[in-house]
């Protein structure tokens, strides 16, 4: 059996892990609000409609921010037509998605549901078929205290207080040519600067000082490092934006191809090709940075990571209202590339300071329900919730020696890990893929971070790479694991089965 030397130490610290890493997203998309988190009738459902069940799943993973509404939705999408009595509310084509939106749920709703869920909302304003002034109004709507127009359509909608939003995406994906009304980088910029200056000063910002408390404004970057215009595209937009904006969004899917020459090896690089794009974005972050001349450190916004089987075809016909669309059923072997994946995320924690899991409910999602019915925790639903309750202190840069194997996108860790120590609570989280088709030795060297304590061991694996979850047939879970001896208070000796996530928890 080989064995992989893994040595963290607590004094070298890649970054504190900011509580925002663990977001999620919630588009106007399929069943992610109809039927997802709103559905009034549903028996767990409360007065506005919100589904019960599907709160306590979402506690469970412990998001602490949501994006909204979309996504591709939010290109063609007017706010207004979300607000105000719901029987006067327009019923309207949504051409992103081909389907029928009937806007029983907007934005006052979204606000309601995040003060219900104590999740704060990341909104995303349109760009693409949307105006500097219809972005500038939605800020006003939802910030401004009263006495104008909008504002007061808000408190005659029943929220006298202002929501005071903090998170606003400056659109979405607009370097992609399926976005509605896909713009040139340079084009882009331009619009996304006037935007943010405009948003700034509709809640009361100038340069130096602000009202209430100033906007984290996001710029859509590349929608993945697979466009023929990264990283071009992030370069132009940030040297138009970067003096106005917090941070730049990135965007990634990954997918298991069974075409692919090496299906298992190209999909499993996946988290290692995740590091490197971040990197390439990081980089760009610091050319523009320079060149702007800016004290200001721009960071990344992920706003949409996950697995999605983007070739799998539609079967829902066009215009339908709440279609079953994206909704992929995640195999045990989707469970081990997103367990990297989030590894790759809390290792990169210095630069990505926001990540939105996309999505979070039937979309390419988490949980999964069914109308009037059940709920159920998909196999990805178990490394988030481990990580996103847990590694919330500082990631520690982590060295090994793990073997590698070859990919498409180059050479992959076959242990792929995450080391996360939190000064305030003492707890030492460690995630661990072996990518392996063989058992793994582990040696873990955990110095400086005092006497450890092993207080937790689950383990992921399972006989069937293509193993699924249902409703009433969550299978595919974590086990305990009887806790490891913690030699001379550092040293820990594991075996990994062969493709298998786990998860260490100590108390130090
Ligand atoms: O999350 C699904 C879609 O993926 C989003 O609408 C879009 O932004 C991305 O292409």
């Amino acid at each position: 059996m080989k064995t992989t030397k893994i040595f963290a130490d607590r004094n070298l610290i890649v970054g504190k892990v900011q509580p925002t890493l663990y977001g999620s997203f919630i588009e106007h998309l399929g069943r992610a609000v109809y039927e997802g988190i709103y559905e009034p009738g549903h028996p767990t459902a409360d007065q506005d409609g919100f589904r019960g069940d599907v709160i306590s799943l979402i506690q469970e993973l412990n998001v602490p921010i949501v994006r909204y509404p979309g996504g591709n939705f939010v290109s063609g999408y007017d706010w207004r037509d979300g607000i105000g009595p719901k029987e006067k509310r327009p019923v309207r084509l949504d051409l992103a998605w081909h389907t029928t939106e009937p806007n029983e749920f907007g934005t006052d709703e979204f606000m309601k549901w995040c003060k219900k869920t104590g999740i704060t909302p990341m909104m995303a304003v349109n760009m693409g078929t949307g105006s500097v002034k219809d972005a500038a109004q939605l800020v006003e709507y939802c910030n401004h205290a009263g006495g104008t127009t909008i504002s007061d359509y808000r408190r005659a909608n029943g929220s006298e207080e202002p929501y005071n939003v903090k998170y606003w995406c400056i659109g979405n994906e607009m370097d992609g040519p399926w976005q509605i009304g896909h713009l040139t980088a340079d084009e882009y910029g331009k619009k996304a600067l006037e935007a943010a200056k405009v948003m700034r000063w509709t809640n009361g910002e100038t340069e130096k000082e602000a009202a209430g408390e100033r906007l984290k404004l996001i710029v859509t970057g590349s929608s993945s490092h697979e466009m023929k215009t990264f990283p071009e595209w992030d370069r132009i937009v940030l040297e138009h934006t970067y003096k106005q904006i917090d941070y730049l969004s990135m965007h990634r899917y990954y997918e298991y191809d069974e075409e692919s020459d090496h299906p298992l090896e190209d999909f499993l690089g996946a988290a290692d090709d995740m590091s490197e794009y971040i990197k390439t974005l990081k980089a760009t972050i610091e050319y523009v940075r320079a060149k702007v001349r800016s004290k200001k450190q721009v960071h990344i916004s992920f706003d949409e990571w996950n697995i999605w089987t983007q070739s799998a075809e539609r079967t829902e016909p066009l215009w339908k209202r709440a279609p079953h669309l994206l909704e992929d059923v995640y195999t045990f072997r989707d469970m081990l590339v997103f367990a990297g994946l989030m590894n790759t995320l809390l290792n990169n924690c210095d630069i990505v300071h926001v990540a939105c899991l996309a999505q979070l409910v039937n979309v390419i999602a988490p949980i999964m329900t069914e109308k009037g019915g059940r709920a159920f925790r998909q196999t990805i639903f178990y490394p988030f919730k481990y990580l996103s309750n847990t590694a919330r202190g500082e990631t520690v840069r982590t060295f090994s020696d793990s073997d590698t194997f070859e990919n498409q996108y180059g050479k992959a860790r076959y242990l792929n890990e995450a080391v996360n120590f939190d000064p305030e609570t003492r707890t030492l989280v460690v995630s661990l893929c072996n990518y392996a088709q063989e058992k793994r030795g582990v040696e873990l060297e955990l110095r400086s971070f005092g006497e450890l304590k092993a207080k937790e061991y689950v383990e992921m694996t399972s006989s069937d790479l293509g193993a699924v979850n249902g409703f009433g047939a969550e299978n595919v879970a974590p086990h305990e694991k009887d806790l490891p001896a913690v030699k001379d208070g550092s040293r820990v000796s594991l075996v990994l089965p062969p493709m298998s996530w786990s998860y260490l928890r100590f108390q130090a």
